[in-house]
């Protein structure tokens, strides 16, 4: 706890007591997301104390405070996976401390395969609720400061949210898909037989990120919207790769910053 705390003191202090009021994580391919913030202060994560640093090529590792649409929000550009080695308090951490700064809202990019057939790449998908195949990050003792011991999921991504997304995506002419996003440890992506068994199990689309941070943002009572940037079809012939995904993410990323955007300008 004290380790949360001291971090954000640490960010409290550097930029000037601001309060964000979104902050998105930014997945694969989504950095540039970036330009479109009026920067306030933007701080590397190896001068946050406490804080992990990010391994993965693609990833930067900074925090970014600043205005869209004259609403503060704070972008992390660079997350941490549990595949990388870190414990799920690790990839956890940044999501605790800015809740602590009194974000209103979570907004989090990834970058995933598509189990659901009628998904193309490059598309993106409104995450309507997960399955959560990784270690849960609440496991150990309850941080009762935060939320209760047996947070409930119902309604996870918010679908007041969600709502407003479609709406815009309609007026923007911004083609949506919708779909439950499975969460894996990765690093491998997926066999034949596990896309098969996700798109089973009630799967639209599988990552390997998102829904630690989602989980510990819900467990703090933080409302959540979620999209996946499909950047290849599990259960098409193509084999995933990294190099790939980051081309298709960035293209995606261009559409997924102007939906965002316009969500951000109208979120009460
Ligand atoms: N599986 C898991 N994670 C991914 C994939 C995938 O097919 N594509 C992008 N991230």
């Amino acid at each position: 706890m004290t380790d949360i705390l001291g971090a954000a003191d640490y960010l409290r202090s550097v930029t000037s007591d601001f309060k964000p009021e979104v902050a998105i994580i930014l997945g694969t391919g989504l950095g540039d997301f970036a330009d479109n913030i009026e920067v306030h202060t933007s701080i590397e994560y190896k001068d946050i104390p406490n804080m992990p640093v990010s391994t993965v090529e693609g990833h930067k590792g900074r925090l970014i405070f600043g205005h869209i649409a004259g609403r503060r929000v704070v972008a992390m550009q660079g997350r941490f996976h549990y595949y990388e080695g870190y414990t799920m308090r690790q990839v956890t951490f940044p999501v605790r401390v800015l809740s602590l700064l009194g974000i209103k809202y979570l907004f989090v990019s990834n970058a995933a395969g598509g189990i659901n057939t009628s998904f193309r790449v490059g598309d993106l998908m409104i995450i309507t609720d997960h399955i959560n195949l990784l270690p849960n990050p609440l496991i150990g003792p309850n941080m009762a400061e935060f939320g209760p011991r047996f947070p409930d999921m119902h309604d996870c991504y918010s679908s007041a949210v969600r709502a407003k997304a479609t709406a815009i995506a309609e007026r923007e002419n911004i083609k949506l898909q919708y779909g439950v996003y499975v969460g894996t440890t990765g690093p491998t992506f997926e066999t034949q037989a596990e896309y098969r068994y996700f798109k089973a199990i009630g799967g639209d689309a599988v990552g390997m990120s998102t829904v630690p941070e989602v989980i510990v943002a819900r467990h703090m009572g933080v409302p959540t919207f979620g999209v996946s940037v499909v950047t290849n079809c599990g259960l098409s012939d193509e084999k995933g790769d990294h190099e790939d995904v980051q081309n298709q993410g960035r293209k995606a990323g261009i559409r997924l910053a102007k939906l965002f955007i316009e969500l951000i300008k109208e979120l009460e």
